[in-house]
Order: structure tokens, then C-alpha cells, then sequence
């Protein structure tokens, strides 16, 4: 089925925004509880080893203290969880910064103080923090990169390479990467009897309520996981992290009382997941026309000794140019640190970052405008799975930002442009994210006619539930817009009703998937309701469906694309960077809310103007633990930082990808962005950039 698209295409400011910026929209800490308890953890002070002792004699007299768990006291959870779930299960240390104690006070302040009071002892044992490319204990090729093969080799690419008219060879690198949201990590939880009941800042409810069941050995249905607003994702609320089955484990042993937990801003850089730093060796061989012949992109990164996490960096090499031979392959470094995760983009933003560096190194070497070899180079069917486009526009989205950034102007050589003692240039780089549908997501249609909802003999409302996250991305607005297009009906006469477990399961918003997973199956149990009872309905009658697989998913390969364009200035004397300007022009199938897309391209640009420039977790190796871990070391993109930011949209019908015609657009933005920036910064200095941030330094 593909809609009609009446509300969809249509500016639509956010339902709960009224509600947010008065304040009354309720985030997870602020949910309401009697007389609540609130938990402060304390943390591993060494990397690897074992817990010797724990004095809890000093926390325990504060006045206030209501219980100290050390891992002699908790309650046991179920063997059957992510090694990183094992809370205070063992005396057993993995991580600097792991949780090995917890204290529950009737304030917050008290807990933290009583934290402070806990002495505790260690054994310590050696271990290794340091990204080594050349250690001998790398993780090899049966690793799996998002469950495809680490490594993919077609043709042979070191021939191609030897025989090519030119040849790029570089290595890049970019660091280690933490999400800060606004809204830090939060859980509050309570035991009712046997039920866990939890509101946690989650982009997922229902993997929330998956994890906390295996934890605790209950059934699903024994698990209520509520989010209606969150404060931020950027994928670290996609996975569940220990802090959430610690504040579920503590109040276990107070049963009946609802027990706190926010972590504080440092405490985001330690349990939470992170992007793992990496390193990129990338080889471009290409004939005299410009046209590739070979891509190789070799990546060794990070992960964790306890937990296996492959950030899909060349991926991205995968299927984004037409080359007779390719190579792309992922060696990971067990390290004794945390445990990484998604983090918007994982993959793509730092394998575009290599591989849109790398093509613009080509065209430097081959005399061809970037534009123009990226133009050459596009495949007539995809390189990865030998399918057809659903839709490709990458050329038309480098033609039109060309245009708008009269790139034609443009003076190719490199640091000609002195103006007010700021060497100026301009970079684009190409993006692209895949079409993500994740199943498994329940969508309910109801018609309500009386009572509160309902006006009685006028015409129907519906209530549309469905266990969806809004993260900030605007899915209040976007399945409203889907619902009421589905059942012809205008936008006021949806009721929506997201971020519950009581609507049943559903996928996560992650991997720029939710309007796609969602939003289909809101149109199928919309249809169903219409199958059904037609356009008037009685009040309660109700329709639901499950997210249906996609007809076409064996016929095409559906991606979105874009382009960007950045204008860089360097001081001449300072080296200080500037990004006076960005172009981003996407073709991402139909915007489905033009308010919020336009917000999500933004902040996936300035998130990717913010790994330019500012973004890099410092790894002290000796003590494997971030030093930098908080927002006076940890420099994240201001308005200040940011410049003139545009972002245009190609109009694009695409039949193939789910009932809305719609791609994701949640991730695309920040792919490419940096690649852009540093390919400006070589442009206006002569000086390329390999490893971000790219900072002053590497201009003087
Ligand atoms: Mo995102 S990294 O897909 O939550």
C-alpha cells in the first residue's frame, strides 16, 4: 500500500511542544513518587583486577543512608545477561568506572556523600587501554560488523591497485566519541511485588523491558517501561546500560519505594557506550579518466575485552562507488574499558570521514573536480547487493548544492584565497545511509466516539498506540501525520499514544528506522481498521498489525543520499578553524514533517561540524579511564561554532520503501559533514587533515 499524502508533507509543529516548553511534559526523573530514594554508585578506581574489600561502615552511619549493596549484598540477578549487566554480581573488575557499590539515601545529596564515605580495595591486575595497531590480540575476520561479514573482498584490489594510472593511499583517524544528550541517562524504578515497573530516558522502551526481564529472570509481561518524552539520544538510550539494571537491582531490596537514578554528567562518560576511536588506512587507484578501479579500507578500532562491539566503519565503502575491485575489512582491540555502542551514524560518520577524504585526494591527484569524479564513479547498480536503486540522487544533490554554492566559481588550487588574514576554502563530500526497517513493531487503531476522546454523534476520533520513542526527533508529530493519512482522516482526530510497553513491543528509534518501522505498521492496522468497519466506526472498535516486511527488499537497495558543502576559513597567524557555512542538500524519499526533517539535517550537520572540529575523548591508557570527562574538557559545538547552516531537500517519489515513501533522516546529516570540513580546511590552507578534531596545531 502507498498513501496519499495529505498531512504528511506538511509543516507540523510538535503536539507535545506546548507541553515541553511549559514544563509539564514529564521526562523520566521527574515522574512523580511518594517519599522517593535516590542511588549514588561508587565506581571502580582501577581498570582491571578484583575487589578485595569493602568498607561500607562510615556510609552506613550517615544520617539519612537507607542501604549500601556492596557485590557480598545485592540481590542476585539471572547468568543469562550482556556481560556488562552483571551489576554488582562479582567482585570481578572489567572497567574503570564500574559500578561497585551503590548507595540508596532518602537525598540525593546524601547518597553522593555516603558514596564518598565507602573505602574500597583492590587486587589490581594488568591490563591494556591503548589502541595498538600492531598488537598481536586483534579481534580477526569472523568478527561481525552489524551482522555482516567484518571483512568483503570482491575482485583483487592489490592488482588493481598496482596497475592503477593513479594511486591515493592515506590513513585517517578519528577518536574516541561520547554522546552527550541534554537529558543524561535516568532510571526510576519500583518493585510492585513481583512486577518492575521503570521510566527510564530510552529510545527504546522495548528493548529496556527485554533487558531488565533477562536480568531478572521475569517474563516480559512482568516489565512496564515507560518514556513518553526524552531528552536526547544519539544511540547510547538505544542499548540498556548497567546503570539501568543497577537502579532496577537496588530496588529490588527496598520493595514498594521508587529509587532514583540520574547520572551525572561524568558519570556519562563512563558506563554508557561510546564511539570507538579509529584508524583507517584507505587506497583509491583509479585510470587516467578519473574512474576508480580499486578501494581498499582497512579499519583498526576499539572494543571492549568483556563485551564484543564492531563499529561498521567501512561499511560505507561498501556500496558507495562503482570500483572493479574492493577490500574493506575491520580488526578490533579488546581493551580493558567500557563496552561501546551506536552513536549517531555508527559506521558511516567516521568511515566518511576516510573514504570522502580520500576521494578528494583523488581528484586532487587526478586534476578533477570533486564533484565531477564522484559523478564518474556512479554505479549503475548497487556494488554491495548487485540490486537496482530503489531511488539513488546522489548526482542531483552534488548538482544542486554545486549551484547554490556557486562551486563553478570555485579556484580548485589550494590555499589561494587570503582574505582579512584568513586563508578561505571550500570541500563537499557525499553522503549516504541505508533504509533501515526493523520488525516486531505493534501499532493499534481504536475509534473512539464518547466519553473524553470521543464528541459523541460527531465524527470519529482515533486513538493510534504504539510503543514508539521520541528522542527529540519529532515521532509525536510524524506518526500523527501517518495515522491520520492512513485513515483519511484530518490530523486533529488523532489521538497518539507512544513510549508505553502497555501498547505492546516495539523496534527502538535507532539506525534512522522509526517513521520506517512505525510508520508501517500504523498504515496496516490503519488499513485493517478500514477493512473492517469502514470510515464510520462504533466507539471501541479496534484493528492492530505488526510491522510488515517489506515486498521489495529483495529488488532493491534503498538508501538515502546527500551532499555537503562547507566553507572553512583558517587564520593565517592563529591556525584557529572556522566553519563560516554549510550546505547540506538531501534526497531522503518524502519528508514526512518538513519542521522537524529540517531540525534533524541541522543537528546531524552541527553534530558532524562538532567531530570536525571539537569532539575527542582523551583515553588516559595508564588508567584507562577519559580524562576529559565532562563539558569543560569535552567540547562540543556552540552557536558560536556554528555559522551559516542550510539545508535543502530533492523532491523524491519512491514507490519501493515503505507506505510513506519516506527514507531515514535522523543520521544522514552528520555522515559526510566532517569530510566536508577538513576537505575546506585543505582547500583553504594546502594543509589535509587526517584525524580529527582537526584543531589549530595542525596548521602551524
Ligand atoms: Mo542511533 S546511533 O541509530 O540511535
Amino acid at each position: 500500500m502507498t498513501l496519499t499524502p495529505h498531512a504528511m508533507g506538511t509543516a507540523m509543529p510538535r503536539p507535545e511542544g506546548p507541553e515541553k516548553v511549559r514544563g509539564r511534559a514529564p521526562y523520566a526523573f521527574e515522574h512523580p513518587a511518594a517519599e522517593p530514594l535516590y542511588l549514588f554508585p561508587v565506581q571502580a578506581a582501577i581498570p582491571r583486577g578484583r575487589v578485595t574489600a569493602i568498607d561500607t561502615s562510615a556510609a552506613d552511619a550517615l544520617d539519612g543512608v537507607v542501604l549500601v549493596l556492596t557485590p557480598e549484598t545485592a540481590p542476585r540477578l539471572s547468568d543469562a545477561i550482556d556481560p556488562d549487566h552483571g551489576v554488582l554480581q562479582s567482585a570481578q573488575v572489567h572497567q574503570y568506572g564500574q559500578y561497585v557499590a551503590a548507595v540508596v539515601a532518602t537525598t540525593s545529596e546524601t547518597a553522593r556523600e555516603a558514596a564518598d564515605l565507602v573505602r574500597v580495595t583492590y587486587a589490581q591486575e594488568p591490563h591494556v587501554a591503548a589502541l595498538d595497531e600492531d598488537s598481536s590480540e586483534l579481534y580477526g575476520p569472523d568478527t561481525l560488523v552489524t551482522g555482516a561479514p567484518a571483512d568483503d573482498t570482491r575482485g583483487d584490489p592489490d592488482a588493481a591497485l598496482a596497475g592503477a594510472a593513479v594511486t591515493v593511499r592515506a590513513t585517517y583517524r578519528t577518536p574516541m566519541e561520547h554522546h552527550e544528550p541534554m537529558e543524561p541517562h535516568t532510571t526510576v524504578a519500583v518493585w510492585e511485588g513481583e512486577r518492575l515497573v521503570v521510566h527510564e530516558a530510552t529510545q527504546a522502551v522495548s528493548w529496556t523491558r527485554q533487558a531488565l526481564a533477562g536480568a531478572f529472570g521475569l517474563a516480559e509481561d512482568d516489565v512496564d517501561v515507560v518514556a513518553p518524552h526524552v531528552g536526547g539520544g544519539f544511540g547510547s538510550k538505544g542499548g540498556t546500560h548497567p546503570n539501568t539494571v543497577l537502579t532496577a537491582l537496588v530496588a529490588r531490596a527496598v520493595p514498594g519505594r521508587t529509587v532514583k537514578y540520574a547520572l551525572t554528567r561524568q558519570q556519562m562518560f563512563d558506563l554508557v557506550g561510546y564511539r570507538p576511536a579509529t584508524i583507517q588506512h584507505v587506497a583509491l587507484g583509479a585510470d587516467a579518466d578519473g574512474r576508480l578501479t580499486a578501494i581498499t579500507h582497512d579499519v583498526v578500532e576499539q572494543s571492549s575485552r568483556i563485551q564484543e562491539f564492531v563499529e561498521p566503519t567501512a561499511a560505507f565503502s561498501r556500496g558507495m562507488y562503482e570500483a572493479g575491485a574492493r577490500r574493506t575489512t575491520h580488526r578490533v582491540a579488546p581493551l580493558d574499558i567500557g563496552v561501546p555502542t551506536y552513536m549517531r551514524a555508527p559506521g558511516e560518520a567516521p568511515g566518511s570521514f576516510g573514504a570522502e577524504c580520500a576521494m578528494d585526494e583523488l581528484a586532487g591527484a587526478l586534476g578533477v573536480d570533486p564533484i565531477e569524479l564522484r559523478v564518474r564513479n556512479e554505479p549503475e547498480v548497487d556494488p554491495e547487493q548487485g540490486l537496482p536503486y530503489s531511488s539513488r540522487n546522489l548526482v542531483a544533490c552534488l548538482r544542486r548544492g554545486a549551484e547554490r554554492f556557486d562551486w563553478s566559481r570555485r579556484d580548485p588550487t589550494p590555499r589561494s584565497r587570503l582574505v582579512d588574514g584568513w586563508w578561505h576554502g571550500t570541500g563537499v563530500a557525499a553522503a549516504s545511509f541505508p533504509v533501515v526497517r526493523f520488525p516486531g513493531s505493534e501499532a493499534r487503531v481504536r475509534a473512539a466516539r464518547n466519553g473524553a476522546l470521543g464528541n459523541g454523534a460527531g465524527a470519529p476520533r482515533y486513538v493510534v498506540e504504539i510503543a514508539a520513542s521520541d528522542i527529540g526527533q519529532g515521532a509525536w508529530a510524524a506518526l500523527t501525520a501517518i495515522a491520520a493519512d492512513a485513515l483519511d482522516v484530518p490530523v486533529e482526530r488523532i489521538d497518539l499514544a507512544i513510549g508505553d510497553t502497555a501498547f505492546g513491543s516495539a523496534s527502538p528509534a535507532g539506525g534512522s528506522s522509526g517513521t520506517t518501522s512505525w510508520g508501517a505498521a500504523i498504515t496496516e492496522a490503519a488499513e485493517r481498521f478500514r477493512d473492517k468497519y469502514g470510515d464510520d466506526p462504533d466507539d471501541g472498535d479496534e484493528a492492530d498489525a505488526t510491522t510488515p516486511d517489506n515486498p521489495w527488499a529483495a529488488e532493491y537497495a534503498m538508501h538515502a543520499y546527500g551532499a555537503h558543502f562547507a566553507e572553512v576559513a583558517v587564520h593565517a597567524d592563529t591556525g584557529e578553524i572556522r566553519v563560516p557555512r554549510m550546505l547540506g542538500v538531501f534526497a531522503a524519499g518524502r519528508i514526512v514533517n518538513p519542521l522537524t526533517a529540517r531540525s534533524q539535517f541541522l543537528g546531524g550537520m552541527t553534530m558532524g561540524l562538532s567531530a570536525a572540529l571539537h569532539e575527542e575523548s582523551v583515553l588516559d591508557d595508564r588508567f584507562g579511564h577519559v580524562v576529559n570527562r565532562d563539558f569543560a574538557g569535552y567540547h562540543i559545538a556552540t552557536c558560536a561554532d556554528v555559522g551559516r547552516m542550510d539545508v535543502e531537500w530533492l523532491d523524491e517519489d519512491d514507490p519501493y520503501v515503505n507506505p510513506m515513501g519516506s527514507k531515514g533522516i535522523g543520521e544522514i546529516g552528520i555522515v559526510g559533514a566532517a569530510a566536508a570540513i577538513a576537505n575546506a580546511a585543505h582547500h583553504a590552507t594546502g594543509v589535509r587533515v587526517r584525524s580529527l578534531p582537526i584543531t589549530l596545531d595542525a596548521f602551524l
